[in-house]
C-alpha cells in the first residue's frame, strides 16, 4: 500500500496538473465564516448575502452573464466561481486585487454588491449577542473588519472541490471515464496546459485572450468590460489581458468568460483552441476535451455547505 502511494505520487509529481483534497478539520472559524457567507443582515436590503452571487448548486458562481447590484446596474464582469481559491493570483478578472483580505475590502468599499460600509457592518453584528460570544472565543478583539475578513477567508480557502480526476491522478484509474482520460491527453499535447495548469487548473496567470488570432471586442462597451486589465494598470498591452480562470467545477459554471458570452463548453473549446493556440481542433477531440473538464467538478466539504 505504502509503494502503491508513493509510486502514485511519484506518477503525480511528473503532472502538469495536482491533486487537491477537502480539509482535514473543520474548524469554528471556518464555521464562523460559513455564518457571515450566508448572513443577508450584511446587505442594505437585508436580502442579499455573498451567496446570493456566488452559488454552491451553480459552481460557486452565477448562473447569467452579469450579476445585478445594488444601485441597480450590472456587474462589470461575470461571477468567478468561489470554489478552490486558495492559489488563485492575482483576484479579479483583470487581476485588479492581490489577496483575499484585499478583495473583501474593495468589495465592501464599493458598496454596489452588498451596500453597506463597514462601520454598519461592523456594528449590525455586534447587535448579536451569537456574533458578539462566537467572535470573541476566536479572536481577543472581537468583532472588527479584520475579524470578518478572516473568518471569511478562512471559510473560502476551505472551499476546496476535490473532483474524480483528482483520484486518477492519485492512482484510481477507474475515476474517470476512458473519454476523459483521452481528453487529458489532448488538454497536455495541445497546449491548454501552458495557461490552465497547477492545482486549480488556471487560476495562477494574466494572459490575453486572443493570443494568436485576435478575440473580437466592443470598443464601445460601456462596461469597459472587453477592455480587461486596461482598466487597472492604463498600458495599452494589458487591453484584453485577464487573469485565465481556474477550470474546476468549470462544467457547473455557465455562461463562460469574462462576459459571460459563451454558454456552452464546446463552443469554449474551439475558441480557446483558435484564439490562445492558432488552431482548429477536430470536433472529436473536442468532445473528449470536454469529456475530460467534466471530470474536474467536485463539492465542499460537506459541514461547509449551506
Ligand atoms: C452582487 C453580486 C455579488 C455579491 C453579493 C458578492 N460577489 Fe463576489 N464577485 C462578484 C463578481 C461579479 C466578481 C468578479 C469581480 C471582478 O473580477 O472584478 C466577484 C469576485 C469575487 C472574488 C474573487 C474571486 C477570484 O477568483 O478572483 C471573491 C473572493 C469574492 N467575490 C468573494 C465574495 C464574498 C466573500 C462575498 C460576500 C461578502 C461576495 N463575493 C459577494 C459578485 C458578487
Ligand atoms: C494563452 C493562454 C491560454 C491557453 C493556451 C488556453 N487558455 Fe483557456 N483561457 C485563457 C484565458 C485568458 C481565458 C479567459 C478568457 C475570457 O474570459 O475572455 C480562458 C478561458 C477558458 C475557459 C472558460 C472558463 C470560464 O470559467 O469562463 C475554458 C473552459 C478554457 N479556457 C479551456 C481551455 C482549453 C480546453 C484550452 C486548450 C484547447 C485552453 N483553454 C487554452 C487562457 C488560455
Amino acid at each position: 500500500m505504502a509503494l502503491q502511494l508513493l509510486l502514485a505520487g511519484l506518477s503525480h509529481a511528473r503532472e502538469p496538473l495536482a491533486p487537491i483534497q477537502l480539509p482535514q478539520t473543520v474548524t469554528p472559524e471556518m464555521l464562523l465564516g460559513k455564518q457571515l457567507f450566508f448572513d443577508q443582515t450584511l446587505s442594505a436590503d437585508s436580502k442579499t448575502n455573498c451567496a446570493s452571487c456566488h452559488l454552491f448548486n451553480h459552481g460557486g458562481s452565477y448562473p447569467k452573464d452579469k450579476t445585478p447590484m445594488h444601485d441597480g446596474s450590472k456587474s462589470r464582469y461575470n461571477s468567478p466561481s468561489i470554489f478552490n481559491l486558495s492559489q488563485n493570483y492575482p483576484l479579479g478578472w483583470e487581476g485588479q486585487l492581490i489577496s483575499m483580505q484585499e478583495q473583501m475590502h474593495s468589495l465592501v468599499d464599493q458598496q454596489v454588491k452588498m451596500g453597506l460600509s463597514w462601520s454598519t457592518i461592523e456594528t449590525r453584528l455586534q447587535q448579536q449577542p451569537e456574533y458578539v460570544e462566537r467572535f470573541a472565543k476566536l479572536y481577543p478583539q472581537g468583532i472588527t473588519r479584520e475579524t470578518i475578513t478572516q473568518a471569511l477567508v478562512t471559510y473560502e480557502i476551505a472551499l476546496t472541490t476535490p473532483a474524480p480526476f483528482d483520484a486518477y491522478l492519485l492512482g484510481d484509474t477507474n475515476a474517470i471515464s476512458e473519454d476523459a482520460k483521452l481528453g487529458y491527453e489532448l488538454f497536455k499535447r495541445y497546449g491548454c496546459v501552458s495557461c490552465h495548469q497547477g492545482e486549480k487548473i488556471g487560476g495562477n496567470l494574466l494572459q490575453k485572450i486572443g493570443v494568436i488570432e485576435p478575440y473580437a471586442y466592443d470598443p464601445d462597451d460601456s462596461s469597459l468590460a472587453s477592455l480587461g486589465r486596461y482598466n487597472t494598470t492604463g498600458n495599452k498591452a494589458d487591453i484584453q489581458v485577464f487573469r485565465v480562470p481556474s477550470l474546476r467545477n468549470v462544467a457547473d459554471t455557465p455562461p463562460y468568460f469574462h462576459d459571460g458570452s459563451v454558454s456552452t463548453l464546446e463552443q469554449v473549446v474551439s475558441l480557446m483552441s483558435r484564439h490562445q493556440l492558432g488552431r482548429e481542433i477536430p470536433e472529436t477531440d473536442i468532445k473528449l476535451i470536454v469529456a475530460f473538464l467534466n471530470s474536474l467538478s467536485g463539492s465542499p466539504h460537506p459541514k461547509l455547505m449551506p
